[in-house]
């Protein structure tokens, strides 16, 4: 039977990833497309339902993007949210003008009927997310307004008999209280989806598609041990093995035993039957950075050789016909409209390399929100450590040691964080502290070790919760697990005399401490 889908239509708002996200999390797969795609091919993928989005336009502008008014007529369930809230308005007779003034957060809306498929399970006052300036004036033939605000006398109308909905508001977003609700009733109760989607589809179906597209081609891989890329090549090995290259790069700058532990997953031993080449550049990048202590000199040396040794690496294999990237959908930088993206470089440190023979890029995890790629990784049975791994600076260690980079340092920092991460396990702090690590200070200072004077460096230890990483507060730890981290590094980790927790919030500081 066929796989039950529903089609988010892109008029350029937003959250229109969103939109897809939670139909997928109502067990319904769903893809976006753009407001551009002609009607035949909308209805040739016979979707159980569309929704139409938001965008930045108003519909009575001629040049704003609209679509084919045949589409209302075909029978297909349509939700319209926002701006394609305007756009069914204004497609099947209605007006939408201008309001005097905005409404823009949250809003309480009344529910006015009673017996709408949309709100199902829904109190007849609830809160909704608002962000409009135009509005519905005027209903099209056939419809009744089923919702209003203060301000907004339409704030969802609907044409049962033709299963047309719209909503001025959001449901899209957590602060519309029940928006999930009214979503599932919409793919549901209005749809008639039975919920046939799981995670494992997106994966089994994506291998498929893949090992379609490559054929006999050859794929090449930047690996960086990171959650994203790591997923990326699992998809990509699963779907044609051999025929993948992955590429990591050691840079001397990764967290204790990182390069042993990715090596381990991917290289040789590991179950994955690539062909995994682990590039140990650690002494180049030491060279590289003698002397450096300016935090952006760093930051470009590291990522200018980092792609110098990609690139190297990628000379020896030769052309290839796809070079992956782990791009995931928050790194996709909208252009509006359902335009396409821009791409972000396959390591967060600096842009695609200039040699890099290929004609084609696969980007398998482009739609997928961070935990959905994480629901996957677990999916392909990657172990949880990796798939739950903290953000990562791209530059790695090198932007968590203050002034010069050298070896020395670097085992410093390791050891430090090693000893850190493995304390807030314990204490479980790991799960409810969204981003903590060790780095060390460029600052020595006396202290005694049994009857010996000591001039050593001081470690800061920086942990943090953040829902955006935009803002971040210092986390409150137990002064027992800091006073254990404590002693745990002054006794174990050589060089060390000192450690400091730092209190600083974001802003004025930053999460790296550099
Ligand atoms: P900040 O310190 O800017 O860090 O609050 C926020 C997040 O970004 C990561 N980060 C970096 N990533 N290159 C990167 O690719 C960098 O130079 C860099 N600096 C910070 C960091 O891991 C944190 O999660």
């Amino acid at each position: 039977m066929k796989q039950e889908m529903i089609i988010v239509l892109d008029f350029g708002g937003q959250y229109n990833q969103l939109i897809a996200r939670r139909v997928r999390e109502c067990g319904v797969y769903c893809e976006v497309l753009s407001y551009q795609t002609p009607i035949e091919e909308l209805i040739a993928k016979a979707p159980k339902g569309i929704i139409l989005t938001g965008g930045p336009n108003s519909v009575y502008d001629e040049t704003s993007p609209h679509y084919d008014k045949a589409l209302f007529e075909t029978g297909i369930p349509i939700l319209g949210i926002c701006y394609g809230a305007q756009l069914m308005a204004y497609s099947t007779g209605g007006k939408v003008e201008t309001a005097t003034t905005s409404e823009y957060g949250k809003t309480d809306v009344k529910v006015i009927c009673n017996n709408s498929l949309l709100f199902g399970g829904v109190e007849n006052e609830t809160v909704v997310w608002m962000s409009h300036t135009d509005m519905i004036t005027e209903l099209g033939s056939g419809f009744v307004v089923t919702a209003h605000t203060d301000k907004c006398p339409v704030a969802a109308m609907e044409n049962a008999e033709k299963k047309l909905y719209a909503v001025q508001y959001h449901p899209e977003v957590t602060h519309s209280i029940k928006g999930q609700q009214m979503l599932s009733n919409f793919v549901y109760d209005v749809c008639g989806c039975k919920g046939d989607w799981k995670m494992a589809d997106f994966t089994r179906n994506t291998i498929e598609e893949i090992k379609k597209r490559v054929g006999d081609g050859k794929v090449l891989c930047a690996l960086s041990g990171g959650v994203d890329s790591s997923v990326a090549a699992v998809l990509l090995s699963k779907a044609v093995g051999k025929k993948l290259t992955c590429v990591f790069v050691d840079h001397g700058l990764l967290r204790k035993n990182e390069a042993e532990e990715v090596e381990r997953i991917f290289g040789d031993e590991g179950e994955y039957d690539l062909n995994f080449v682990h590039v140990k550049s650690s002494e180049r990048f030491y060279e590289k950075l003698a002397g450096v202590s300016e935090p952006e000199a760093k930051r470009k040396i590291i990522g200018e050789e980092f792609i110098r040794v990609f690139e190297e690496e990628a000379k020896k294999i030769g052309a290839v016909d796809y070079l992956v990237q782990g791009t995931i959908y928050p790194d996709v930088i909208e252009s509006g409209l359902g335009k396409s993206a821009v791409i972000k470089s396959h390591h967060n440190v600096g842009g695609l390399p200039d040699y890099v023979d290929f004609k084609e890029i696969i980007e398998p995890l482009h739609m997928l929100f961070k935990d959905e790629v994480r629901a996957v990784g677990l999916e392909l049975g990657l172990p949880e450590q990796l798939v739950y791994r903290q953000p990562f600076p791209g530059p790695g260690l090198g932007v968590r040691i203050i002034g010069e980079v050298n070896a020395e340092k670097v085992k410093i920092v390791q050891d430090a964080d090693a000893i850190m991460r493995e304390e807030f396990a314990k204490a479980g702090l790991d799960k409810k502290v969204n981003q903590y690590f060790a780095a060390l200070t460029n600052m020595r200072s006396v202290g005694v070790m049994g009857d010996f004077r000591t001039y050593d460096y001081a470690i800061a230890l920086r942990a943090v919760t953040t829902s955006d990483f935009m803002t971040a507060e210092a986390a409150e730890i137990p002064w027992k697990t800091l006073q254990l981290i404590m002693n745990r590094i002054v006794n174990e980790v050589e060089h060390v005399n000192r450690v400091f927790y730092d209190l600083t919030s974001k802003p004025p500081g930053t999460i790296e401490m550099e």
